[in-house]
């Protein structure tokens, strides 16, 4: 989707970014660019959003902005938006030749409407949940819709603060559609509400049967989205933003929790000037979907200490870290080895505080469950069972990204690749692939 931006405001153009997350922009700021763009008889556009906002824009004034735009793009919806009440007359706008005009952000949730009915095709509005992501308990935290497959339509099923009690939308959920719809916009409602749904399943007494297979089903939910952008034809950018949407239900799933209160002090600590903090969240979402496996319950820790472990690479020159192991001379090996000590002593030189466990588990990251580890060759009988998670979330985030020359694998071909290869615990990898619902691998 190709949107053009005409004297508009670079916050709210961001802001539009971000809702409509892929779409390539184009932005136009003075009445030159605005001449050429005019001249340029190539360009097309899905959408075009135009203002006063830019300074070298304001003299134009509001008919001629939309004449010109009218008459090279006739077809293509051309909206007025601006945050100045001051002579805001949407008839006006509208008699000028624009197809619309909203005044934000008194009128975002009219503007988004629009956006959603007129613009957007309805994959980029929606976005396919499952009943079972809702609360029975709580009221609804968006609209939930249906999707009518005969001339995809969304109807409306569900209205946010409500709840499905409705006797027709009962049958059809019972008749077997298991895919709902909510609004892009709402994503961040919806997942907080996720993430409270997890944190009251995963914090209380995990005896109920039923209550174990529910966070089962969450952790799997999230984590086939994680990677249900291993088809090619998806945008690196749906990638990107689903690992951001894990990490919010994973960081609320923490920090609702009682431990949670270290993890949010370590991220705003480290979050902001660690070079690898995209390594370090990844692994902290893996550890956390991987511990309900093996039945650990300190997963804030857990979490918390996979966001450290590796703070000690970033005295290692990035030379080092992009060669494979196997390359490196023994200078650079000891070099990249001494990270985890490193890692241990930026810990103490940044004063943050965490327990005797959490040092144990960071500095026993690289050990392997065949002895062949560093730094101190620990059989793994001797390795904590969480530094042995840490170290396998560590390798499968390296392996499911094309990085340090491989090639990408996915889910299934990682766990096997570590199964097989002796530094880990094939009894912990079945129970994690058993866990996320993955084919066993022996
Ligand atoms: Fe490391
Ligand atoms: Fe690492």
């Amino acid at each position: 989707m190709k949107l053009l931006y005409v004297g508009v405001e670079s916050s709210f153009i961001n802001w539009i970014q971000s809702i409509l997350e892929d779409c390539v922009a184009e932005v136009i700021a003075d009445s030159q660019q605005f001449q050429n763009i005019l001249d340029d008889e190539t360009k097309t556009f899905d959408l075009i959003l135009a203002s006063h906002h830019t300074q070298a824009m304001k003299s134009m004034p509001s008919n001629e902005l939309a004449q010109g735009l009218r008459m090279r793009f006739q077809k293509t919806p051309i909206v007025f938006v601006t945050q100045s009440k001051e002579n805001y007359n949407r008839a006006e706008y509208v008699k000028h030749g624009f197809s619309d005009a909203y005044l934000l952000p008194f009128e975002k949730s009219e503007f988004l409407e629009y956006l959603n009915d007129s613009v957007l095709p309805p994959e980029k509005v929606y976005k396919s949940v499952v009943l079972t992501d809702f609360s029975e308990t709580e009221p609804l935290p968006c609209d939930v819709h249906l999707m009518l497959p005969l001339n995809r339509k969304y109807v409306k099923i569900g209205v946010k603060g409500g709840e499905f009690g409705n006797v027709a939308t009962d049958k059809l959920l019972r008749s077997g559609t298991s895919r709902l719809f909510i609004r892009k916009s709402e994503l961040q409602e919806f997942n907080a509400a996720k993430a409270r749904k997890i944190a009251q399943l995963a914090s209380g007494e995990l005896n109920s049967t039923e209550r174990q297979a529910q966070l089962q089903s969450m952790v799997r939910g999230i984590f086939t989205n994680l990677f249900s952008t291993a088809d090619e034809t998806q945008h690196f950018a749906d990638g990107k933003s689903l690992v951001k949407e894990a990490a919010t239900i994973v960081d609320n799933y923490i920090a609702g929790s009682k431990d949670g209160d270290t993890f949010k002090k370590v991220c705003l600590q480290i979050g902001a000037d660690t070079s690898n903090y995209s390594h370090a969240s990844n692994v902290a979402i893996f550890v956390s979907l991987f511990a309900p496996a093996l039945e650990i319950k300190s997963v804030a820790d857990l979490a918390t200490a996979a966001l450290l472990h590796d703070l000690g690479e970033e005295s290692v020159p990035s030379e080092i870290l992009e060669k494979a192991k196997s390359e490196l001379t023994f200078e650079e090996n000891t070099l990249y080895e001494g990270h985890v000590e490193r890692s241990l002593q930026i810990i103490k030189e940044k004063r943050i505080v965490v327990s005797e466990q959490i040092h144990t588990w960071i500095a026993q990251h690289h050990e392997r469950f065949n002895g062949t580890g560093f730094p101190k060759n620990l059989p793994g009988s001797r390795i904590a069972i969480e530094a042995q998670l840490i170290a396998i979330a560590d390798e499968f985030d390296y392996l499911t990204r094309a990085i340090r020359g491989q090639q990408k694998l996915n889910p299934q071909q990682a766990f096997k690749k570590m199964f097989n290869s002796g530094y880990y615990d094939p009894e912990v990898i079945k129970k994690i692939t058993f866990y996320l619902g993955l084919p066993s691998e022996s």
